[in-house]
């Protein structure tokens, strides 16, 4: 996902902003990515938790697909928002079983 935020940002951007946080609220763990890069384009948004989903010249397409599965196996879940041009920010939220 970090690498995604690295990847959503123009080469030749001034201001390349990557931030991870991780805080515990509770009896959940909460991880947020957030980029200043292209954000999502709006026709794309239903289609990216989807395998081999990408709209990169040689990208995979697997990770964000793979990702969610992993964490709804956890009983997490993962959200984003986003702003066309702007950027995205990726939470990620999950349980701790034994607090
Ligand atoms: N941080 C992000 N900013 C903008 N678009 C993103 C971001 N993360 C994911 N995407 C979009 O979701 C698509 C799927 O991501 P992913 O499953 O990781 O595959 P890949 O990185 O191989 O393209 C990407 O091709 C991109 O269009
Ligand atoms: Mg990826």
């Amino acid at each position: 996902m970090v690498k995604n935020a690295t990847q959503a940002i123009p080469e030749n951007q001034e201001t390349k902003m990557v931030l991870v946080t991780i805080e515990r609220i509770k009896n959940e763990v909460i991880i947020t990515i957030k980029d200043n890069g292209t954000g999502i384009d709006p026709e794309h948004i239903d289609n990216i938790f989807e395998p081999k989903f990408t709209t990169k010249n040689s990208g995979m397409g697997l990770g964000l697909g793979i990702i969610k599965n992993i964490i709804e196996n956890y009983n997490g879940t993962i959200t984003f928002e986003t702003k066309f041009g702007r950027g995205t920010i990726f939470t990620v939220t999950l349980p701790i079983i034994n607090p």
